[in-house]
């Protein structure tokens, strides 16, 4: 039985900060951010929206009645969880109307939840070949203003339905694992704001993929010339590229090399456009590819996830013949209506965020024009809202 993706789609704010402003503000080369990190624009994630809300207004454009009806569980990868206890699922569950048979949980591993996610509904699916799983994967990506982080912020939702005979991406059964217990960016309890030791991340990041990308080729008998693509987490796009050209800078086969360059780079196109999503980021890269219409039907993809802290999985999907009548313009589209914000205005949103607190409060929900809101919290309860 073929089992994968069927449906995706994404959301996330509809305000952006151009990061040449970004640079300027912080007396840096507009091209260190465009190009040596390889970002264009980054999400400004307003205080009306947290993981839940991201995570409802992504999966509302994939969960019609008929999902509703039929999803029998749903699984919700994030590393900015809004309860320590309750999981976001319930909320998403009861957001968009999902039947109440269906069960959720939330995953946590740094960006490596929804990856985690895939992994179960693979079996569950295996198990129960009717079955229609609903996966988030939904967070915002915060470092701090100032930091040498600040630059790779970002945030937004990708959802997916895995089922059994997919139109878009089947998974391979078979993927290399690595799990190590190391410090390379993490989150305390009392933090709303990650800590990052971003030069080690970014090294482990490539010695993860190395080591599951080789050991993937060795236990299956593969080869590189065998991936019409190969790609990544993106915590920024360049981190993509500097593992791409780890595993194909002593490539005799130009033509392979040229072939993974391009695809990465229509992978990274709409990451660029975002900056870190965190869990759904991996998700997003794949959506770009399909996006472009240049992989033909049954060819190979290799696909990186990597959660500091940290796990590492490399794996592999194969694309679904007629699999770009499902992939519209529509995220492209959706992209370019955001509004630009200065960075002054930028950080006045940064700041203006709800931290944890015992006082009711409201948030800026009136300016938002997503489907879902948080309005603010009541008696230590989130409100949430769908807007007509
Ligand atoms: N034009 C083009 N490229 C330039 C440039 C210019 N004018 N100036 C600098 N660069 C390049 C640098 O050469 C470097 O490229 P390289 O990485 O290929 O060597 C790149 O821009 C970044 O410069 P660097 O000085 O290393 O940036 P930084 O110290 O300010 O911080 C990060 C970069 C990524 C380490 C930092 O933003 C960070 O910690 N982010 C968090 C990322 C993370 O760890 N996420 C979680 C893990 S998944």
């Amino acid at each position: 039985m073929k089992i994968g993706i069927d449906k995706m789609s994404f959301f996330t704010s509809d305000l952006y900060l151009p990061m040449e402003d970004l640079a300027k503000a912080r007396n840096e080369d507009p091209n260190k951010y465009l190009i040596g990190i390889g970002q264009s624009k980054q999400a400004v994630i307003r205080n009306s929206q947290d993981s839940v809300t991201l995570a409802a207004n992504a999966a509302l454009k994939i969960v019609d009645d008929s999902e509703k009806e039929k999803i029998d569980l749903i699984l919700f990868g994030t590393e900015s969880g809004v309860d320590s206890s309750k999981s976001g699922a319930i909320y998403l569950q009861s957001l968009l109307g999902i039947n109440s048979a269906a069960s959720g949980v939330e995953l946590k591993q740094a960006c490596f939840g929804l990856t985690a996610g895939i992994q179960m509904a693979m079996g569950h699916i295996a198990l129960h070949p009717e079955s229609r799983v609903l996966l988030v994967g939904s967070d915002i990506a915060r470092y701090g203003i100032g930091t040498l982080g600040e630059k790779t912020q970002g945030g937004g939702a990708m959802a997916m339905i895995m089922s059994a005979n997919p139109h878009l991406l089947e998974i391979g059964t078979e993927s290399a694992h690595l799990t190590k217990d190391i410090m390379d960016f993490w989150r305390p309890l009392n933090r709303s704001e990650a800590l990052v030791d971003g030069k080690y991340s970014s090294e482990e990041f490539i010695n993860f993929f190395k080591e599951t990308f080789e050991n993937y080729i060795e236990k299956e008998n593969e080869s590189i010339a065998n991936f019409a693509a190969i790609i990544f987490h993106l915590p920024y796009t360049k981190m993509g590229l500097k593992a791409l050209r780890s595993v194909i800078e002593d490539l005799e086969d130009q033509k392979v090399k040229e072939r993974l360059l391009e695809r990465f780079e229509e992978s990274r196109y709409l990451n660029r456009e975002v900056g870190n999503l965190y869990t759904g980021s991996l998700y997003l890269s794949l959506l770009s590819l399909l996006h472009a219409h240049s992989l033909k039907a049954g060819e190979q993809i290799g696909l990186f996830s990597y959660g500091s802290g940290a796990e590492g999985e490399f794996f592999t999907g194969r694309v679904v013949e007629g699999y770009e009548k499902y992939i519209t313009d529509e995220t492209v589209a959706f992209l370019e209506r955001r509004t630009p914000v200065s960075v002054t205005e930028y950080e006045r949103i940064y700041r203006s965020f709800m931290e944890p607190q015992i006082d009711d409060c409201e948030t800026e929900f009136e300016k938002d024009p997503a489907p879902f809101i948080l309005k603010g919290q009541k008696q230590q309860q989130r409100i949430y809202e769908k807007q007509q």
